[in-house]
């Protein structure tokens, strides 16, 4: 099941039209979006959705996300709703997702929705997403393309170290310029509910609905699966909120001050965002623990403070 080789296409218009040629035939080609790099697969196939998870290690059949070229097409899938439109009108296509009841007859394979009777749509804002998903003209279930609890991968450079050889193909088309997965944002309850803080900040979401999202219990495993904590684990152990490092400790800075890489010197969380992953792969590869310094909490500071919690998670 593995490929010996795995393609390197780019994001001219051919090479497009082989991507979704592949993918119409059940194979795994990873794919640039704004947010990070997807491993897509054919949603209506179950055994490529099925070879997704074992090219990734996935250890449990979490729910994937559906990538669609426009409203329209989500609508196919989904019980479109006033609250859908709403937050689709104000920033799709872009780093949200929404969470919504699947409709009659969808055709999505039960391994993109690890069988409940939600699914979860987004529209990415990247042009070279949005050709593929226009050619392929149906969805695709796209995790980010990196082996499972790794770091996320924002270039076809990391797609390539973490999974080369074990899918049919990447599209290579630069850096990510948001950094960070997407949003989500649960409708499929009475009230808009975060289910995972991301690329769009929660502050953005609420004003256009114009109250707070409801947060998510930590410990209701329900409305999210697979939100394990430990997850973009670099190799050596990672330690936050550091003022400075220690002997032997790579730091990775934010905002003026003495580090190794720093995420936004100006301290610019939308810059550190971008930086984010690109940055813990470059320390991940120098085998040495690091230390983070404190990153606010606001905006996209949550978000990259939830990665940065997870990549120092305890390990098993
Ligand atoms: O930015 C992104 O969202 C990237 C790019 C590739 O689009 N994708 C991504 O996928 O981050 P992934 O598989 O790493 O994260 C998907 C998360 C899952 O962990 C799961 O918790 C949540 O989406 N999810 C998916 N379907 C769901 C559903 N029906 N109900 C609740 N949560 C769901
Ligand atoms: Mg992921």
């Amino acid at each position: 099941m593995h490929n010996k080789n795995t393609q390197i296409l780019s994001s001219e218009e051919h090479d497009l039209d082989q991507a979704a040629t592949l993918l119409l035939a059940g194979q795994l080609v990873a794919f640039p979006t704004e947010t990070v790099y997807g491993l897509g697969a054919d949603a209506r196939q179950g055994q490529a959705v099925a070879a997704v998870y074992e090219a990734k290690g996935r250890p449990s059949f979490n729910p994937l996300i559906a990538h669609l070229p426009s409203i329209d097409a989500a609508q196919r899938y989904v019980q479109w709703s006033a609250q859908a439109q709403t937050l689709a009108d104000a920033f799709w296509p872009g780093p949200l997702t929404l969470v919504l009841p699947l409709r009659q007859d969808h055709g999505i394979s039960p391994l993109v929705t690890a069988g409940l009777d939600t699914l979860a749509v987004r529209i990415p804002a990247h042009p070279t997403a949005h050709k593929l998903l226009a050619l392929v003209d149906g969805p695709v279930a796209a995790p980010s393309a990196n082996p499972s609890g790794r770091i996320s991968p924002t270039t076809a450079a990391h797609v390539s170290a973490g999974l080369n050889g074990r899918i049919a193909a990447i599209v290579d088309d630069g850096a990510c310029g948001v950094g960070l997965e997407s949003t989500i944002v649960g409708l499929a309850t009475p009230q808009p509910i975060l289910l995972r803080p991301g690329g769009l900040a929660a502050e953005e979401i609420e004003a256009v609905l114009g109250h707070p999202l409801m947060q998510r219990d930590a410990h209701d495993a329900l409305t999210a699966p697979g939100q394990l904590l430990s997850h973009y684990a670099p190799n050596e152990q990672v330690r936050l909120n550091a003022m400075q490092a220690k002997a032997g400790e790579l730091m990775l800075g934010f905002g003026a001050m003495a580090c190794d890489l720093n995420l936004s010197e100006a301290g610019d969380l939308a810059e550190a965002a971008a930086n984010l992953f690109g940055h813990l792969h470059q320390l991940d590869a120098l085998n040495k623990p690091i230390a983070v310094a404190p990153v606010p909490t606001h905006g996209l500071g949550v978000a990259i403070n939830d990665r940065l919690h997870r990549a120092a998670a305890p390990r098993d």
